[in-house]
């Protein structure tokens, strides 16, 4: 098998015969904390790699510029050839997660507004939480870059939330990644799947997501495919 061009805790990034194409590959690995727990699950990759592509889909035909140009098995997707921008972009809409551990606020507070959160990738200093000036200031994006990230990523909340809500499953927080074709556009990357958005059941509060595994409370693989019954049967 090729060399990637890129391997990352979940993907490889495969050059194609296209100087403007790449494939991307889902693994079956899961890691939380910042790699300091690692898992296999066998079949995690298909569940990801389906479910990304119904909601990329979805986002495009909403018109959501995206990566996306087509699935080509069940665990790989053929993309416009990006470079990520070196940011990790996350609403929150119901508290959770890292914003409940930095401030000391309760899980599950349903917020007035949507919070729209940036954090710098970049392993070695733990992904740090940035605003708009550091980003600037960084040079990982210029000024009006990051202001039509954040028109775009109110956009895809809004079409997740509702998306979501369908299936009985609240959108409570969810972390994308944009990247720059070579015409300096500006696109959706990587993926939405269970391993970047949290989802509580709308009734119950029942985690459908990586939580699961980060918190040992639940089977990942079960999980991930009832969300995906869930998208497949409404
Ligand atoms: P957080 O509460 O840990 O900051 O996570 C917010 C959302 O972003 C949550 O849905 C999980 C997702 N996320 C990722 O997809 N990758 C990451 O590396 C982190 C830290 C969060």
């Amino acid at each position: 098998m090729a060399q990637p061009l890129y391997e990352g805790k979940a993907k490889q990034v495969f050059a194609t015969d296209k100087s403007d194409e790449y494939i991307i590959h889902y693994k079956d690995d899961a890691t939380a904390g910042n790699g300091a727990k690692h898992d296999q699950f066998a079949g995690k990759g298909v569940l990801n790699n389906t479910i990304s592509c119904i909601i990329f889909e979805m986002l495009e035909a909403a018109g959501i510029k995206t990566h996306m140009i087509e699935k080509v098995n069940e665990r790989d997707i053929r993309v416009k050839k990006v470079t990520i921008l070196p940011l990790e972009v996350i609403v929150r809409n119901i508290t959770a997660g890292s914003f409940c551990k930095r401030l000391g606020v309760e899980e599950g507070i349903v917020l007035d507004e949507p919070i729209f959160e940036m954090s710098y990738k970049n392993d070695d200093y733990g992904d740090p939480l940035i605003n708009d000036d550091h980003a600037v200031a960084l040079k990982l994006a210029t000024r009006d870059e990051i202001n039509f990230l954040r028109e775009e990523t109110l956009k895809i909340n809004a079409l997740l939330k509702e998306f979501f809500l369908k299936f009985n499953l609240k959108l409570v927080d969810f972390k994308i990644e944009f990247g720059k074709t070579d015409d300096g556009i500006i696109v959706l990357a990587d993926e939405i799947s269970p391993d970047t958005c949290r989802l509580w059941d709308v009734e119950t509060n029942q985690k459908y997501d990586k939580d699961v595994f980060r918190q040992d409370i639940g089977d990942l693989i079960e999980t991930y495919k009832a969300v995906l019954e869930r998208m497949q049967t409404k």
